[in-house]
């Protein structure tokens, strides 16, 4: 299977990129990526000289580059997002450029090439706050900010090229997921990071927010498993079901780095935040899916990555990432509180 993999220098695509060449001996891989701030060619630096991957440096928006490398492609998984919350309520415009008509780019060119099957990757915030219960595919979707609206309306059109036109398309909701590579801008990271350097963690609101968060190999794996025996015109959701919330993932990461609570700080909340997500991913796991990790050992091993690849993400901080960190917290960690009690 020679598979276009889009958005593959960022986190979890490069992770997928990863899971495809150790899993499937035959398959091959084109990594097609822009390469904006979240995307790191060193993400897949390991596979350089492999004959089994290419990368092509291309905007998914880009009609001629994704078409000529979508041709002879038997499969198209697209991970290629602005995936940031906290970025999308500052400035949504990119988020809609990319997450919506890069989908309809995409799915023009698999259309014209004729591509068998497709995942389209999509999140479990396109549920919305999940007061009580758990989501299953066909729950109402209600997204409420500006990346989870731009991925609801991109996973939409993504579906509609299945009932309009029949393309074999697929659609994946995954839950928060942990795991190397990622961006430093996302709650684990941003935790393990500062906690490394001994500076302040910073946790929005009361810190009672809760997300399932899932090792990123269980999201590959689930991936892989839509790509290869999925339904086209179908949603999975890829979840796991332990709930955790965000003084109880903060107090893991210092834990497990032998820091200090007194690093935790509660600062303003995010803007619409949504306080519960949850999943029910019993479609896939009918497929065969298990999440092999536990909480505590997915938190355990994204940690250690970091602490053992600090030359990965120490350049990435001291860059233009510090212009957003200052946006986003220098006012609210002026006036944070210690968590009490
Ligand atoms: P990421 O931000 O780490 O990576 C996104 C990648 O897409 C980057 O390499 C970036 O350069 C690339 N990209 C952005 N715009 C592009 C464009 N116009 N053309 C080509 N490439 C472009 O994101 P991630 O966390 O790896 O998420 C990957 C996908 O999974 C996204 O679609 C996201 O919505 C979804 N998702 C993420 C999570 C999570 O917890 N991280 C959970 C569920 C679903
Ligand atoms: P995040 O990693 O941004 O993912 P999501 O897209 O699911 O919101 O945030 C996860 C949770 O952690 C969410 O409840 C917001 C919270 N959070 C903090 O408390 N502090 C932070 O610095 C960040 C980035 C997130």
């Amino acid at each position: 299977m020679r598979i276009l993999i889009a958005g593959a220098a960022g986190f979890i695509g490069s992770n997928y990129v990863r899971f495809v060449l150790s899993q499937h001996q035959n398959a091959q891989v084109v990594a097609l990526d822009k390469l904006t701030y979240a995307g790191n060619p060193e993400n897949f630096a390991a596979f350089d000289g492999d004959s089994r991957f290419e990368f092509v440096h291309a905007d998914i928006c880009d009609a001629d580059a994704a078409g000529e490398a979508l041709a002879g492609c038997d499969a198209l998984v697209n991970f290629a997002a602005e995936s940031h919350v906290d970025r999308s309520v500052m400035d949504p415009a990119a988020f809609v450029r990319t997450n919506v008509e890069g989908v309809r780019v995409l799915m023009e060119a698999a259309r014209t090439h004729g591509v068998k099957r497709i995942v389209h990757v999509s999140t479990d915030e396109v549920y919305g706050h999940v007061p009580e219960g758990a989501a299953g595919e066909d729950a109402r979707l209600a997204p409420r900010n500006p990346y989870s609206a731009t991925k609801a309306g991109g996973e939409l059109l993504a579906m509609s090229y299945f009932t309009s036109f029949g393309l074999p398309v697929m659609v994946t909701r995954g839950a928060n997921t942990i795991g190397p590579h990622q961006y430093p801008e996302k709650v684990v990271p941003v935790f393990v990071t500062n906690a490394i350097e001994d500076k302040p963690l910073p946790i929005y609101g009361e810190g009672q927010a809760v997300r399932n968060y899932m090792y990123v190999a269980d999201h590959c794996a689930g991936i892989d498993l839509v790509l290869r025996e999925g339904e086209p015109g179908s949603v999975y959701n890829v979840g796991v079901e332990f709930e955790v919330n965000t003084v109880s993932l903060a107090m893991g990461v210092l834990e497990l780095l032998e820091k200090p609570r007194s690093l935790m700080r509660l600062i303003d909340d995010r803007p619409g935040h949504d306080y519960r997500y949850s999943l029910n991913s019993a479609r896939l796991e009918a497929l065969g899916w298990q999440p092999q990790y536990t909480f505590q050992r997915a938190l355990a091993e994204t940690v250690q990555w970091y602490v053992d690849n600090e030359d990965w993400w120490q350049p990435i901080k001291s860059g233009s990432y510090r212009e957003y960190y200052e946006k986003n917290y220098a006012a609210r960690l002026a006036q944070s509180r210690p968590l009490t009690g």
